[in-house]
């Protein structure tokens, strides 16, 4: 009885900062909602085989047990842009690294997690993983160490990164992880992303990037990504966030936050 006052007040608490706890957040928050929310209707990784990339129809054909949307959208992307490595910034228990390796046992796969809680789960749960997983913080200055591929991806990540400048630290660290692509499966509410990433590219905060091209991937699965590229990909362009936003319930709530979160940001060097 305790602990659920003390999970429903960690709830209340969280919600309108956002951004978790996340020293306790496997314990407290994470595990439970796998549990609950995911695991009772879907799968977390499919079956060797059960899962492949049709390249004529660009669209994965899950012949197996239920995915989740977002997990058969990553999966897509992954056919789409062929990358030779990848790191999930934020992986969580790596069920998503894990999805990847079975379905494209070719590609080279990495992931960090500011939680070392979260890191332990991942690799109880994926022992395969082992040594393809990192302490990272994303908000922390870059690091020479952070391993780049090139795919980087983030899901459910960034949407929760609320304080001060972070989210514009942890958007220019991971397109400075990224040889090629940023693949952001995220609530496109919680930030203003096309925007804030226009203004940190467009202010020298994407350091060796010469482009920049931002595209949505709507996926057979009906979830959608934005797509942050160096070089044009043959996909739609995305130039603002109203398009990224189409068809999204809309969250006041969510929408202020990232107004105010954007105001945060100071950019480049100008008088
Ligand atoms: C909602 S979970 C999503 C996990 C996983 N991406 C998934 O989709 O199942 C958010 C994850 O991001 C991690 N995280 C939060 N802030 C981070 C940061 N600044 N750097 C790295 N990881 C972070 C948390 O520890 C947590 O594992």
């Amino acid at each position: 009885m305790i602990k659920r006052i003390l999970d429903i007040f960690y709830k209340t608490r969280t919600y309108y900062g956002d951004d978790f706890d996340w020293s306790n957040y496997t314990k407290r928050s994470y595990y439970r909602r796998l549990i609950n929310n995911v695991q009772d209707q879907y799968h977390t990784t499919p079956q060797l085989g059960e899962v492949i990339f049709d390249d004529e129809q660009k669209k994965v054909i899950n012949r197996g047990v239920p995915l989740h949307p977002n997990q058969l959208l990553l999966l897509e992307a992954i056919g789409i842009l062929s990358p030779e490595s990848v790191h999930e910034a934020g992986c969580g228990a790596g069920d998503h690294l894990a999805s990847i390796s079975i379905v494209y046992p070719h590609v080279q796969c990495a992931g960090g997690d500011r939680a070392r809680s979260q890191l332990d789960l991942a690799l109880s749960r994926h022992p395969n993983l082992s040594g393809s997983l990192g302490l990272q913080d994303i908000t922390m200055p870059y690091s020479r160490r952070w391993p780049r591929s090139e795919l980087v991806y983030t899901q459910a990540v960034v949407m929760h990164i609320h304080t001060a400048v972070s989210h514009f630290v942890a958007l220019s660290n991971l397109a400075r992880m990224t040889k090629k692509y940023l693949l952001l499966i995220e609530n496109f509410q919680s930030h203003n992303f096309v925007s804030d990433i226009n203004n940190l590219f467009g202010n020298g905060h994407f350091a060796n990037w010469d482009e920049l091209h931002m595209h949505r991937l709507d996926a057979s699965s009906g979830s959608k990504a934005l797509i942050v590229s160096k070089m044009p990909l043959d996909l739609p362009k995305i130039h603002n966030d109203r398009q990224l936003r189409e068809h999204s319930c809309r969250s006041v709530r969510r929408l202020k936050k990232a107004n105010i979160d954007s105001d945060n940001g100071t950019f480049g060097y100008s008088y």
